[in-house]
């Protein structure tokens, strides 16, 4: 038994079952033993890969968005450039050296990143400390300002709760344990929250109040000081006024599946981003949302094709294959290019952002 599910069992003996949103939260957040908290999980000899770690270009890409925002914007000096979950600082080192190609932009650039473990703010200190960044450790710390905002798969790590449809109505889902191991139990009163009554017996609906709290701080922030953020992640879309009736929760352990109520801190938990939700929080702040739009067009539109020829010219034939190995990866759809989705949101006054035209 891991550390942490010793005290999440002891917790649950003495209190009762939690909420799967405070087990995901303990799980990948604990102070001594929550999963981010202890290690660098990224990449071939981790837990899972991000796309800024399969290849250069995926940063690249980002840096140019950011400095054609910043010019739609006014060019702002100074301007606050902010990354939330930055992971090893990889998506944001090779941003900043492809807006070299504008110097002003890198001098007014004030770099803030929002990162919760010393594991991954000692890796982000070792690739970006020539930009001289800041740490918080929630977006609310960090400073007001004309905001440009990058996130890669940061909101699918943050926590989110679980309700399971019933004969008797909605219950929340619990975690408890039965003495062997965690289990799914359901609460024995409705729970505080509005959920359709059309929904089947069985049917599973997830929010993530993090996320939404965060979006709507964001949205509200672009509203006052203008600016945009740019969020990637992977998750659903749906329809305003019809529902997903589904779970995403899931763990991954060394590139594998792995069951989320099996040891606790030791494994990747996620679950899929809900855009529409995200849009519209941030709609309600008073900016506005563009997409989502499939992560293949996005980096398409941005010239990621283009790009990859330009690196194949001076590669070999080994690089070569890498290359075009990772430009398939991130953007066709049996790879991240349809299940991965980008989401602007912006200031009205910024029309559609590069990408989005
Ligand atoms: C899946 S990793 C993505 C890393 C990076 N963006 C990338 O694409 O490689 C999630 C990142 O968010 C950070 N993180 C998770 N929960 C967080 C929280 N509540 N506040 C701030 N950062 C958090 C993790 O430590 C990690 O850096």
């Amino acid at each position: 038994m891991t550390p942490l599910a010793a005290l999440l069992r002891d917790l649950i003996a003495k209190d009762g079952p939690i909420t799967v949103e405070r087990y995901m939260a303990e799980a990948l957040g604990h102070p001594t033993h929550g999963y981010y908290v202890t290690r660098d999980p990224l990449g071939a000899g981790g837990d899972f890969t991000t796309a800024p770690e399969i290849s250069q270009m995926f940063g690249e890409m980002i840096g140019l968005w950011c400095v054609a925002t910043w010019r739609r914007m006014g060019e702002p000096s100074p301007f606050v450039l902010a990354e939330l979950g930055p992971g090893r600082g990889t998506l944001m080192a090779d941003a900043l050296r492809a807006a070299r190609l504008e110097p002003r932009f890198l001098d007014v650039a004030q770099l803030h990143l929002v990162e919760t473990s010393p594991a991954l703010r000692e890796k982000q200190s070792a690739a970006l400390s020539t930009y001289r960044p800041a740490w918080h450790a929630d977006f609310s710390a960090v400073p007001d300002g004309p905001l440009l905002l990058v996130a890669n798969e940061f909101f699918d790590a943050l926590p989110i709760r679980q309700f399971e449809r019933t004969a008797d109505g909605w219950r929340e889902r619990l975690v408890g344990h039965d003495g062997e191991r965690f289990v799914f139990v359901l609460s024995s009163s409705e729970p505080d929250e509005t959920l359709p009554s059309n929904a089947p017996a069985g049917a599973i609906m997830e929010n993530s109040p993090a996320s939404l709290r965060i979006m709507r701080e964001i949205g509200e922030r672009i509203a006052r000081h203008g600016g945009a953020a740019l969020a990637i992640d992977y998750g659903y879309v749906r329809t305003e006024g019809t529902r997903a009736w589904g779970e995403t929760l899931q763990a991954v352990r060394g590139h594998q599946r792995h069951d989320p109520l099996e040891a606790p801190g030791e494994a990747d938990q996620t679950a899929h981003v809900d855009f529409a939700v995200l849009a519209r929080a941030a709609r309600d702040a008073g900016a506005v949302a563009h997409g989502p739009l499939p992560q293949g067009l996005f980096l398409k539109a941005l010239g990621i094709e283009v790009r990859a020829l330009r690196l194949a010219r001076d590669a070999t034939p080994e690089q070569r294959k890498a290359i075009d190995a990772a430009l398939h990866r991130l953007t066709h759809a049996d790879g991240m290019g349809l299940l991965f989705k980008a989401l602007v949101i912006a200031h009205p006054s910024l029309g559609a952002p590069d990408g989005f035209a």
